[in-house]
């Protein structure tokens, strides 16, 4: 039993490996929520842009092509409800969501106000009529401006953060394609459009020293803090 206002979103932002993928899935887990990786929509939209040979830093081409793309997005059932994103019939894999190629361009095709606007839209979409209608009572959705722009009047806001030195290794860890994420975390906290920044009502949690399960049992700690009612 859950009580919050409708539709009920956890916000889960964060640089880039801080851990909140993890720490976000699990929780969705756990309520029995909607998970939404907004970061993945921005890979699938750069992977397109790639795959059409737009250079990514080409603000007006990037803008161009996505602008008359054809979009579904949706929420996996069979996977717990977790969302993905079809961008002109292109589903690009997990593993091709995360070659170099993408993590060098993401950054640049996620700060057109285009590509920014048209996969808020579908963010929301996801959270306000998808998620309910599915039979999900809420949705836990990650990113880097979820609480400050995409459900900014939502309650529950966390910012998950980590040292520099965990981060790297957390990603190397993960493997995937090279990814300087320190470049990334400088281009998205510097666009203008949405950037990277701690809302001012998030609740930061530094993860470097906890596990994925501290990280939760803190976020969950916190949500019964706000009146949720959670059952175990
Ligand atoms: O979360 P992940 O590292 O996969 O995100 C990839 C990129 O997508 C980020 O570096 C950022 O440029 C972009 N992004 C964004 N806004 C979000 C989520 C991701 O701009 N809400």
């Amino acid at each position: 039993m859950i009580t919050s206002p409708a539709p009920c979103v956890i916000a889960i932002d964060g640089p880039a490996a801080s851990g909140k993928s993890s720490v976000a899935r699990a929780l969705a887990r756990r309520l029995g929520f909607a998970y939404v990786n907004s970061g993945a929509f921005y890979r699938v939209a750069t992977a397109c842009v790639l795959a059409r040979g737009i250079d990514p830093t080409d603000a007006d081409a990037v803008a161009a092509a996505l602008g008359g793309a054809e979009v579904i997005a949706g929420l996996r059932a069979e996977n717990g409800g977790e969302s993905f994103l079809q961008l002109d019939g292109h589903a690009p894999t997990e593993e091709a969501l995360r070659a170099a190629a993408v993590n060098a361009g993401v950054s640049a095709v996620a700060s057109v106000p285009a590509v920014r606007a048209l996969l808020t839209a579908r963010l929301r979409a996801l959270a306000e009529e998808t998620a309910p209608a599915s039979g999900f009572p809420g949705t836990v959705m990650e990113g880097r401006d979820i609480g400050s722009a995409v459900f900014p009047h939502t309650p529950f806001k966390f910012y998950i953060d980590a040292s520099a030195e965990v981060r790297a290794q957390r990603r190397a860890a993960q493997g995937g394609g090279q990814d300087e994420i320190a470049a990334r975390d400088r281009t998205d906290s510097t666009r203008r459009a949405s950037p990277l920044l701690i809302a001012e009502d998030a609740h930061v949690i530094d993860s470097s020293r906890l596990t994925i399960d501290g990280v939760v049992g803190e976020i969950i700690g916190r949500l019964k803090l706000k009146g949720f009612a959670i059952a175990s």
